[in-house]
């Protein structure tokens, strides 16, 4: 065993890919999700993948004495990797309080706590949505932290701020903050992958939804962009290369080889994919004709985005390697198997 993790959050599509790839690296995983966007059928998921069933429990990480007391039981915790969030940017617009407590009081408590239980190493999800319109892309991290665009994307930058002055005021904790850009995609096996709860927000699952018959048509928000093609670029990365960069995290900071005490790292690919490009992809590798049609832009969306992966790659030895094709073509797989299973 190479050390105890605990992952908030970790029933949901990020954190299970994630405790997938630490139990591969021999690690022991503690998951506690409040279940409000996720099911326990990811557990059964990780640990057909896997062999192993990593303890789950059910638990809100605004439930600062259920903090407290799962603290108290799983001690010698050796690092965090939060997941659990409200991600919805929409919903963030209309129920701004909900995002600001849920999602500052979650870090919040478990900074509290961790100097408390001797815990000592935080890997934080943050999100490329932090650097705003681009000024020029790639985007490395030292562009500016621009003003959010929604509370959720201002509940990320203020975390970060959150981590940043806890560490400075002495604070022992050590945090690596990774910044996605899109995560896409499922895990090979069709065990895992992304659910989410009602109409899909993001743009695979709409995909995929749609191209099974569960969703009509998929509207795709503006031809009018400054792009090749006028619809908007970003960059997809695959949930299972995204996965492994936390565990390359973990192992850094349990390996005590963090240069600073609050390290940062965009997660990408460092290609730029549009979205009728990564439409056209759907189509090849699934072989399915999709229905969408061209609507008006849909507010507060980025015109384009992509990561310069640089620093990850050279400093964290990581790298996406995952194809765009195969990326899809597991997305689609993820879908036909819970049509199989009479999910969707
Ligand atoms: C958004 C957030 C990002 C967050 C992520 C997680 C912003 C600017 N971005 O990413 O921070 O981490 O969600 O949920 O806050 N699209 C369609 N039709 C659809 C759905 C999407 O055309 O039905 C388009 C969008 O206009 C966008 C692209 O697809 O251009 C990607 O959209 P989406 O998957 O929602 O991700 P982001 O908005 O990039």
């Amino acid at each position: 065993m190479k050390g105890k993790i605990l992952v908030t959050g970790g029933a949901g599509y990020i954190g299970s890919h994630t405790v997938v790839e630490l139990q591969n690296a021999g690690y022991e995983v503690i998951i506690i999700d409040n279940l409000s966007n996720s099911t326990t059928d990811s557990i059964d998921g990780i640990e057909r993948i896997t062999g192993k069933r990593p303890v789950f429990i059910k638990l809100d990480c605004n439930d600062l004495e259920g903090l407290r007391n799962l603290f108290t039981e799983h001690s010698g915790i050796d690092g965090i990797i939060h997941f659990a969030a409200s991600k919805a940017v929409g919903e963030s617009v209309q129920k701004p309080l909900l995002y600001y407590r849920n999602n500052l009081n979650s870090l919040i408590n478990l900074l509290d706590l961790m100097p408390q239980f001797k815990v000592r190493n935080i890997v934080f999800s943050s999100s490329c949505t932090v650097y705003g319109e681009p000024d020029n892309n790639p985007i490395d991290e030292s562009a500016p932290v621009k003003p959010a665009e929604s509370p959720y994307g201002n509940t990320k930058q203020i975390n970060e701020e959150i981590i940043k002055d806890t560490i400075t005021s002495g604070a022992p904790v050590k945090s690596i903050i990774l910044r996605y850009f899109n995560p896409i995609g499922a895990h090979k096996s069709a065990e895992i992958g992304e659910l989410p709860n009602g109409v899909p927000q993001n743009l695979v699952p709409y995909i995929t939804q749609t191209a099974i018959g569960v969703r009509e048509q998929l509207s795709v928000f503006g031809d009018d962009y400054n792009t090749p093609d006028g619809s908007c670029i970003r960059d997809f990365i695959n949930v299972v290369d995204l996965a492994k960069a936390h565990v390359i995290a973990i192992d850094r900071m349990l390996g005590n080889k963090s240069e600073d005490k609050v390290e940062i790292f965009n997660l990408g690919t460092g290609n730029g994919v549009s979205v009728l490009q990564l439409i056209h992809v759907f189509e090849k590798v699934s072989g399915k004709k999709l229905n969408y049609k061209i609507v008006g832009r849909r507010t507060g969306d980025i015109e384009k985005i992509w990561a310069n992966p640089k620093k990850a790659n050279e400093v964290l030895g990581w790298k996406a390697v995952e194809s765009i094709d195969e990326t899809m073509l597991s997305a689609w797989n993820w879908q036909l198997k819970l049509r199989e299973k009479g999910i969707m």
